[in-house]
């Protein structure tokens, strides 16, 4: 006997320590610390720690953490001059990304010793090292910019602000509250339990491939727009609509079915996204130093109109992390196609440690879902000439 349960709608596949998350209620919290007081008091690369590791490190930890990343941030110039040079001009970043991500499998071979305990930790140091960097470059290569070099003196949000954006000046100062508004943003993306990209890591890995090739397919997952691409399409939505008068005839279609509200829904959470509102508080933010993005008014409208209509009340239908974080991004200049890779950078500690936990759990085994057949009954071959 086995479960008929499309898209694991009621189907735990795992046992995990790492994120707890309750969406009637809209807690989320990383090994036991709520979002909000991480968000406000903790740093990215904090995070990451806590969430690989499991506790939050002392101070030698978490020099030792910084200081490993921190050196680990180049990528091999192949991957550079070979592969991101190899991409068609206007390759879309995350393409870019999830390939490069899966290339540097072949630059690391022992990493497929999956077992090992301490060939699983340089792994995680390292990949969560890189990831800014290719994706900085996938930016780079798209828009036929000159590569920017990590700069070891940043920190993690700040260097990679750096590998966006430093033209020809010596030194480049990212402004330190767009820094911290990075920062927070990578907090708040994480992890998020069983996702479909985490799901796409735990599944993919459970065959004992190597990490580099399984982020890949968590990349390849979270650039779909029900996922990670959901930001991406958020803004090409707020820019379609145009204006807030519009907002009403928009809102028809979405309950005509024509088109979904980006940005709007989740799977688990039914009451609010607790992400959404911490990013509210950091666009205020942002909104300071940038000027008030002119789709927030489009943005606001959407969500007054939605909020207060069945159609959304009655599904349970609210803004999700993605509906302000597009604007956030705009904001700080980085273009729309570089959404979902600012998803994936952070995601990637969440990947790793869910990957570890995996090949710790004893229960686990190579992922193999069971299905209903509904295709035909036996039957005998015929040669084509006798077919009709
Ligand atoms: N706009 C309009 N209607 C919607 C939306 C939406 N954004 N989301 C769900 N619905 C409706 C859907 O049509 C269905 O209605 P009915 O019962 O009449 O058929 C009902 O609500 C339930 O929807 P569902 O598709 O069964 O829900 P799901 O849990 O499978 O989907 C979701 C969750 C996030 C994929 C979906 O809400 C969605 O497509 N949202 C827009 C894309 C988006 O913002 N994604 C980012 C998710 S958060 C970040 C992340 O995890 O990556």
């Amino acid at each position: 006997m086995f479960v008929y349960d499309p898209a694991f709608l009621q189907t735990a596949a795992c046992r995990s320590s790492i994120t707890y998350l309750d969406g009637d209620n809209g807690i989320l919290r990383y090994r036991g610390y709520p979002i909000q007081d991480l968000a406000e008091q903790s740093s990215y690369l904090e995070v990451a720690y806590l969430i690989v590791h499991g506790e939050l490190p002392s101070r030698a930890e978490f020099e030792k953490w910084t200081h490993d990343i921190t050196f680990h941030t180049y990528v091999h110039e192949n991957v550079r001059k070979r592969f991101m040079d190899g991409f068609h001009h206007d390759a879309h970043p995350m393409g870019i990304l999830v390939s490069t991500l899966a290339a540097l499998s072949t630059f690391y071979p022992e990493a497929s010793a999956v077992h090992d305990r301490a060939n699983q930790d340089e792994q995680v140091v390292r990949l969560i090292a890189k990831m800014p960097t290719l994706a900085a470059f996938a930016y780079r290569h798209a828009r036929g910019l000159p590569y920017a070099y990590p700069d070891d003196d940043l920190s993690y949000a700040g260097n990679f602000l750096n590998m966006m954006a430093k033209m020809t000046e010596p030194k480049y100062e990212p402004n330190p509250i767009l820094e911290h508004a990075l920062d927070v943003l990578f907090i708040l993306h994480a992890d998020h339990e069983q996702n479909c990209s985490t799901n796409a890591m735990r599944s993919v890995s459970s065959s004992q491939v190597d990490p580099y090739s399984a982020a890949a397919a968590a990349a390849a997952a979270l650039y779909g727009p029900l996922h990670g691409g959901a930001n991406e399409m958020v803004l090409r939505m707020l820019k379609e609509i145009g204006s807030v008068r519009n907002v009403p005839e928009y809102i028809k279609r979405v309950k005509q079915g024509q088109v979904r509200l980006m940005g709007f829904g989740h799977r688990v959470y039914k009451n609010y996204d607790p992400r959404a509102r911490i990013i509210k508080q950091i666009a205020d933010q942002v909104f300071e130093v940038t000027g008030r993005n002119p789709l927030l008014d489009i943005a606001l409208e959407l969500e007054r109109i939605a909020l207060q209509d069945d159609y959304f009340i009655s599904r349970k239908l609210y803004p999700n992390v993605d509906f302000y974080s597009g604007l956030i991004y705009q904001s700080m200049k980085f273009p729309v196609e570089t959404f979902p890779v600012l998803f994936a950078i952070p995601r990637s500690a969440g990947w790793l440690a869910q990957w570890e936990e995996m090949l710790l759990d004893q229960e686990q085994k190579i992922a193999r879902p069971r299905q209903v057949y509904t295709g035909a009954p036996r039957r005998d071959y015929r040669p084509m000439d006798e077919r009709m």
